[in-house]
């Protein structure tokens, strides 16, 4: 019994590193956001801002997200919300508020180079 409490959060580690490496190999070529998809994806960073930084490039305590590959963020926020992510504070939680398509969309977002421009003219 305790032996499985114990590899419980290795495994979950082991899948995310398992479904980044096999997700960014399938979408290696990330197709630009269209201008309905940049709207809807600032609406839903917004929150994240907060936490991460304005352009998701807060460093500090908070990993910076902004420009990782989306096949990597899109793996990462599916383990959050899947709970397979083990000694999470918030992003457990918060994850589990989006679709798996709103943080497929947040997670190519975030990967663009110019990352967040709330600003914007
Ligand atoms: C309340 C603060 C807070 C908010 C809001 C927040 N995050 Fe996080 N985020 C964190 C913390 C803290 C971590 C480290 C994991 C943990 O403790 O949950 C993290 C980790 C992450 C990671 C993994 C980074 C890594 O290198 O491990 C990603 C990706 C991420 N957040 C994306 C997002 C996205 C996208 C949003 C908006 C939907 C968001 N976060 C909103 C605090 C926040």
């Amino acid at each position: 019994m305790k032996h499985s409490a114990l590899c419980r959060p290795l495994q979950g580690l082991f899948l995310t590193l398992l479904l980044a490496l096999l997700s960014s190999h399938v979408f290696a070529q990330e197709a630009p956001l269209t201008e309905r998809e940049a709207l809807q994806a600032q609406v839903l960073a917004g929150v994240c801002a907060s936490c991460h930084g304005t352009e998701g490039r807060l460093s500090g305590v908070i990993p910076a997200i902004a420009q990782r590959p989306a096949s990597v963020l899109e793996s990462q926020l599916l383990a959050f919300k899947r709970g397979e992510t083990p000694h999470t504070t918030v992003m457990e939680r918060l994850a589990r508020g989006y679709t798996d398509e709103e943080l497929a969309l947040l997670a190519r977002y975030f990967a663009q180079p110019q990352a967040y421009r709330p600003t914007q003219p």
